[in-house]
């Protein structure tokens, strides 16, 4: 059992209300295999310890402090001496639940950076590119691929995340699909097939031909293997029409339905997201207020993904409108190699505030329990009793900072199911 004493800012999170941080000052967190036990004021700790360990005290407890040999044996705490809590003081800091990562394609080859450098001279985004990336990709060992995404994670890690979804996408054959699913699986429950990510090269003038393989061929293989199904709705990639039947058929093999929509053009699939009921979707770069309406008398959570705009020169939805429309929010990062290549959730949180005004608490909040609700999460998002042990220890008197100081590595430390992980 562990005690993180010396918070100076605890966001606890109250999953129901959006941007409500729930913030308790002078906090301490106790752990117990893997869990939050409890959370709460400093001054409650006595008594919070006690219901929990019985008659062993927290006087009786060994204080230490978080350094790299902790995170070389895996573990928070190594068994000492028969010592059954071990208080750990974190001196000051503002502590976090670990973000919810809620949309990445971290799975892929190749680098695509001189098309950044097009798009940053003047060129526009367009779905084309994705191309680019499946050529390599399919061309990739299962160890490059894997290795990559090793990478990723841990850097995306280092920055706070401790839960991810990833998507395949850039196989787009029945074999190329399930071996990214396989990889995925390897390091995430929350995998996702999106096998309707373009039309690949070898169907180009059967579009209807790969739709087909995806309903009958690849939905079926992947069942089982894949938590989510998910379509990119857009000119340049699926219609609507083909979405609704892959969306449909995904759901008929028991997977979750999400989708991708209103990235690059104004059209009907945020209204259809909601129509199928979708647990998220994600951009709604472009929204009517008929889409936001429909939106908000649905369950869909809308996950905005700031560093796409930030990296495609495309417009910032102003996030007041979905707020004031009653939508549900969230915000990940879309790491990939086109659109956005950024896994850092910090960043995503400075551009959310400073170009689609969330408030600070906002941005925070949908890091992190929209997240959670975007992969209808109950156990991560949050640090109230019960939470998988995911905290963000941040070089920070307060979780403004994440904002307030963009560019800087904030993230001091990170626990994962009660493990220090970074
Ligand atoms: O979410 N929009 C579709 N898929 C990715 C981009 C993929 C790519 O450009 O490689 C996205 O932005
Ligand atoms: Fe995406």
């Amino acid at each position: 059992m562990q005690l993180i004493t010396g918070i100076s800012e605890l966001v606890v999170n109250d999953r129901a209300d959006f941007g409500a941080l729930g913030v308790v000052e002078n906090a301490a967190v106790l752990i117990d295999e893997g869990r939050v036990l409890w959370s709460g004021p400093s001054a409650q700790t006595d008594s919070a310890v006690q219901d929990h360990l019985g008659d062993a005290r927290s006087d009786s407890s060994v204080t230490a402090t978080l350094d790299d040999d902790d995170i070389e044996n895996g573990t928070l705490t190594s068994a000492r001496g028969g010592v059954e809590l071990e208080t750990i003081d974190v001196g000051g800091k503002a502590v976090i639940p670990g973000f919810v990562d809620s949309h990445n394609h971290l799975i892929f080859a190749g680098d695509r950076s001189a098309e950044f450098a097009a798009r940053m001279a003047g060129q526009k985004y367009s779905a084309g590119g994705i191309a680019t990336t499946v050529a390599a990709t399919r061309a990739a060992s299962d160890e490059e691929l894997e290795a990559n995404l090793v990478h990723l994670l841990d850097q995306a890690t280092r920055q706070g995340t401790t839960t991810f979804e990833i998507k395949s996408g850039y196989g787009l054959t029945l074999k190329d699909e399930l071996r990214a699913l396989t990889i995925i699986n390897r390091h995430t429950e929350e995998s996702t097939l999106i096998a309707a990510h373009v039309v690949p090269p070898e169907y180009k003038e059967n579009a209807q031909g790969y739709v087909d393989l995806v309903i009958d061929e690849i939905i079926p293989a992947a069942t089982g293997h894949a938590k989510w199904i998910d379509v990119f709705c857009e000119k340049g990639a699926f219609t609507e029409d083909q979405t609704r039947r892959i969306i449909e058929a995904g759901k008929a093999a028991g997977m979750k339905p999400r989708l991708h929509a209103n990235q690059l053009t104004e059209g009907g699939a945020l209204r259809l997201a909601a129509e199928l009921g979708c647990v998220s979707v994600d951009h709604a770069t472009f929204a009517s207020d008929e889409d936001l309406a429909a939106l908000a008398k649905s369950e869909t959570v809308v996950t905005l993904l700031p560093s796409i705009e930030f990296s495609t020169r495309q417009p910032y939805p102003d996030a007041r409108r979905y707020v004031e429309a009653g939508v549900r929010l969230a915000i990940a990062t879309d790491c990939n190699p086109g659109s956005g290549f950024s896994n850092s959730v910090p960043f995503v949180i400075a551009i959310a505030v400073r170009d689609m005004h969330f408030t600070l608490e906002q941005a925070v909040w949908a890091a992190t329990a929209g997240g959670a609700n975007a992969l209808q999460r109950t156990d991560v998002g949050h640090l109230g009793a019960g939470a998988r042990a995911d905290l963000v220890i941040l070089d920070a008197p307060s979780y403004r900072h994440l904002a307030y100081r963009p560019g800087v590595q904030l993230v001091e430390r990170v626990i994962r199911g009660g493990e220090l992980v970074a």
